[in-house]
């Protein structure tokens, strides 16, 4: 019976050491650079700009860049001027001019992005994060 349990025990050990390696190259989380979408465009205080990912806002702070994929399922937001929110064509889930949830099936607010100033010219980069698939 202790021969069996031990014969068994090491079997288990070289199963997980052969296996080991696999296990952590799956799990591994690779470091992948941000894609940079650069606006060749100033905005003043006040003004937006419609992007195909995102809504580039000029606040009296400076740039401010949100997500336009809805937390709920990801749709594309469109972004309603009359109310000054961003509005999911899906299943209706309503978010600030800030990316923050106001009503719909949505639990989540909007992703914001990264900006910078272009070197050398008018304009900003903004930083998309890539998503492990
Ligand atoms: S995908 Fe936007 S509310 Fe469902």
């Amino acid at each position: 019976m202790k021969r069996r349990q031990l014969v068994k025990g090491a079997l288990w050990s070289l199963m997980g050491a052969l296996c080991w390696p696999f296990i952590s190259f799956v799990r591994h989380e690779r470091f992948r650079p941000p894609v940079e979408v650069k606006v060749r465009k100033g905005l003043k205080p006040g003004e937006r700009l419609l992007e195909q990912d995102f809504v580039l806002f000029m606040t009296g702070k400076g740039p401010r860049a949100v997500s336009r994929t809805c937390t709920h399922l990801g749709c594309r937001l469109n972004f309603i001027d009359e109310e000054g929110i961003f509005l999911c064509p899906c299943h209706q889930s309503r978010f600030s001019p800030e990316g923050r949830y106001i009503s719909g099936p949505a639990k989540k607010d909007l992703e914001l992005f990264r900006v910078r100033a272009l070197e050398g010219e008018e304009g900003f980069v903004v930083e998309i994060p890539r998503r492990l698939t």
